[in-house]
């Protein structure tokens, strides 16, 4: 061996010696402990590193390597029990490139092994059952002669924990075969127990409210429920099982012979099993099903971490073999994560359009479902506190779907003592006014409507969809204009030149006419829309609208008095209070000046009756909020309703009859309406109401 090559594995025999400890410190705090400190996909990549090693240098395989058994110790408490067939585990792909590489590896296996000649169809290979991967806790129980007499966890999978007095407090577990099937003399089934997530949510804010301890995720939260050793407790807790296999069968009659039968007879004995399993012939069909159901995750009830995808032919399947741990006859398509764990570096302060600040976490950077995450919400400073989260913390961010990155919590079982309180501001970071707490708001904010660290939002929301509709003015573009001094509030936008546009990196010829010619249209826009822009305090589309149609032009609405504003249906004393504010202010006034100046001051004829409205249409009496995106232009929508003689106003109060639901809809609005009790209804069922439904 060269000397180069000598020492690479010298690095390498460290680096595997340094992996197996952490690995078998990670599972001790998983199995035993029940406080993970890393996320299961960090374990699982740390894992495959000291696979990958192990497999180019067998010799450096230990015996107590992690690869070398199924899963950790048996923790003190619960008696040991030995299944009756070592439960195993999965291998794993993460894409659909993964899973035909599996199905390739079981055919070319097949034909070397000679399951093919041996009068197996070789169609049995394409036949799959497909199932969700429920992201739960292993339990395997066993029935007597139709009667459950032990549950146990898995364990390290030859010897788990006797946890029959708790699994028999899940009321889904039956604790009798249904005499509809045939009852062998014993039978042991593999399940999942899970805890809905619904549940876990309130649990958990229930004991975070009682300063009780709380869990990272539903399979924790499921794991120390199945593992107390009070099952009065456990009872307490909404477990719920799903099983899909059966591991031991001693009868007369033969054990089903095909997994889709398997989950029939299941069922049939009274066991739930997922309904979202499926018998699907053909691995593109498998893997098209699969990548069916990832949309549909977060609408489930329970947490799901992939699809499972089997061979049905359970004697194929058993002759197919293990590889180590795995049977090769199935293949977890896991789908990405969305929970990581990582370092709180700092907490940044951000400044929104009406000056709320908001804490911002810088991370350390990790990867979570495909994207680096390097910072995320914190919500607010109060949900700062009440979880407890301090710089230098190991946290768990959390992803969703489309959802944007947050901070779900700290990792208690990682703190070293070293980290430190996180105190919310006492001044504006941008401007230094003292900050402000408005009652019944968990928000803190800066009052200075001025504040330099709002004008990207401010101009943001100017030139969004809502309001002036300005194309090519995205948020980067807005940080660009800012940064090189061209814009210091919305009126610069119509003074910009193309000349000074062509400085800025990425604007060529074309581009640079498009955006202007886009600012100059906007002029056009009508009075209402202006005052959208504005972002008013409390001024909505609704309000904004009213506004227009009442003073016609921005000059009339700032001489507009308190009791005048007051009268108008849909504007009330609390954005009347807000308009007269803000036409007092200086900046206001220096503001509007300059937008006439360049061009900005629409005006249209002033409507002060009422027009259109039937009277005794369907919505008389009641009053409607409007969120999220419906299938028409919300103005339109608003005058549908008020012409049916509805109200709608901008925000949910206890006066509101119903909150309209589109689709994204305002998460302040729906909290609202909820805490109100104000029910929710979608446009469909709105139209169903105008028609007497
Ligand atoms: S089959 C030999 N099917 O996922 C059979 N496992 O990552 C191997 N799991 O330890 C298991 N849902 O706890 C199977 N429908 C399902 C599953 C499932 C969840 C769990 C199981 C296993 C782990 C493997």
């Amino acid at each position: 061996m060269t000397q180069h090559g000598q020492s690479s594995l010298v690095a390498l025999a460290q680096r595997a010696a340094d992996l197996r400890r952490e690995l078998n410190e990670h599972s001790y705090r998983y199995y035993v402990l029940d406080a993970p400190i890393i996320s299961d996909a960090e374990y699982d990549a740390l894992y495959n590193e000291l696979k990958r090693i192990e497999a180019e240098h067998p010799e450096l395989i230990t015996p107590d390597s992690p690869t070398q058994r199924v899963g950790g110790s048996v923790a003190e408490g619960f008696a040991k029990v030995r299944h009756p067939q070592p439960i195993l585990s999965l291998g794993n792909a993460f894409d659909a490139a993964g899973v035909r590489a599996w199905h390739e590896r079981l055919v070319r296996f097949a034909a070397q092994a000679g399951l093919l000649e041996a009068g197996l169809p070789e169609a049995g290979l394409d036949s799959f059952v497909v199932e969700p991967k429920i992201d739960g806790l292993t339990i395997v129980l066993t029935y007597e002669n139709g009667v459950l007499t032990q549950a146990a966890t898995r364990g390290d999978g030859e010897i788990g924990e006797d946890v029959t007095a708790n699994v028999r407090t899940i009321k889904s577990v039956p604790l009798a075969l249904r005499r509809a099937v045939h009852v062998p003399a014993r039978l042991a089934v593999r399940g999942e127990a899970y805890i809905p997530i619904k549940a876990f949510e309130q649990l958990n804010a229930e004991a975070q409210q009682a300063g009780e301890r709380t869990f990272a995720n539903p399979r924790n939260f499921a794991a120390g429920s199945l593992r107390q050793l009070d099952p009065t407790l456990t009872a307490k807790r909404p477990l719920r099982a799903l099983f899909y296999a059966i591991v031991d069968w001693v009868g007369d009659d033969a054990a089903p012979a095909t997994q889709w039968d398997t989950l029939e007879y299941l069922r049939a004995a009274g066991f739930p099993v997922s309904d979202l399993s499926r018998q699907i012939n053909g691995i593109e069909a498998a893997i098209a099903y699969c990548e069916a159901v990832i949309p549909r995750r977060d609408a489930l009830p329970f947490e799901i971490d992939g699809m499972v995808i089997k061979v049905n032919d359970l004697t194929l399947a058993a002759r197919l073999g293990y590889v180590g741990k795995d049977p090769r006859g199935a293949i977890a398509f896991k789908f990405p994560a969305r929970e990581a764990t990582t370092v709180l570096r700092a907490v940044s302060v951000q400044v929104g359009r009406t000056g709320a600040l908001s804490p911002v976490a810088q991370l350390e950077p990790v990867q979570l479902g495909g994207i680096t995450i390097s910072n995320a919400t914190l919500h607010n400073y109060e949900d700062i506190a009440r979880k407890d989260i301090r710089i230098g913390d190991r946290v768990i961010v959390k992803r969703a779907g489309d959802v944007i990155p947050y901070v779900a919590g700290p990792v208690l079982a990682a703190r070293t003592g070293q980290e430190q309180v996180i105190e919310p501001p006492t001044v504006c970071p941008f401007c230094e006014t003292p900050v402000e707490r408005r009652e019944g708001e968990v928000a803190i904010y800066c009052p200075n409507p001025d504040c330099p660290g709002r004008l990207d939002r401010a101009i943001a929301h100017f030139v969004g969809r809502g309001a002036m509709d300005i194309e090519g003015l995205g948020n980067k573009i807005v940080a660009q204009l800012i940064d090189a001094g061209l814009v210091n509030d919305v009126a610069d936008l119509y003074t910009l030149t193309k000349e000074q546009l062509l400085e800025l990196e990425g604007f060529a010829e074309r581009k640079a006419q498009k955006l202007i010619d886009a600012i100059a249209a906007s002029k056009e826009q009508p009075l209402e829309r202006l005052l959208i822009g504005l972002g008013i305090r409390h001024v909505g589309s609704v309000a904004a609208h009213a506004l227009a149609e009442h003073y016609g032009n921005l000059d009339a609405l700032l001489k507009a008095e308190l009791e005048d504003l007051q009268q108008i249906e849909g504007v009330g004393p609390v954005i009347a209070q807000s308009i007269r504010q803000w036409a007092e202010r200086e900046s206001t006034r220096r503001l509007i000046d300059k937008l006439k100046q360049v061009g900005v001051d629409p005006h249209q004829a002033p409507r002060r009756a009422e027009e259109g409205t039937v009277a005794g249409g369907a919505f008389v009496g009641k009053v409607f909020v409007l969120t999220g995106a419906l299938s028409r232009p919300r103005q339109e929508v608003a005058a549908w309703i008020v012409s049916l003689g509805g109200k709608v106003t901008d925000s949910v109060s206890s006066k509101t009859s119903y909150l309209v639901v589109g689709e994204a809809p305002g998460a302040n609005k729906v909290n609202k309406a909820r805490q109100l009790n104000v029910p929710m209804v979608s446009e469909d069922e709105l139209r169903r109401m105008a028609e007497g439904g």
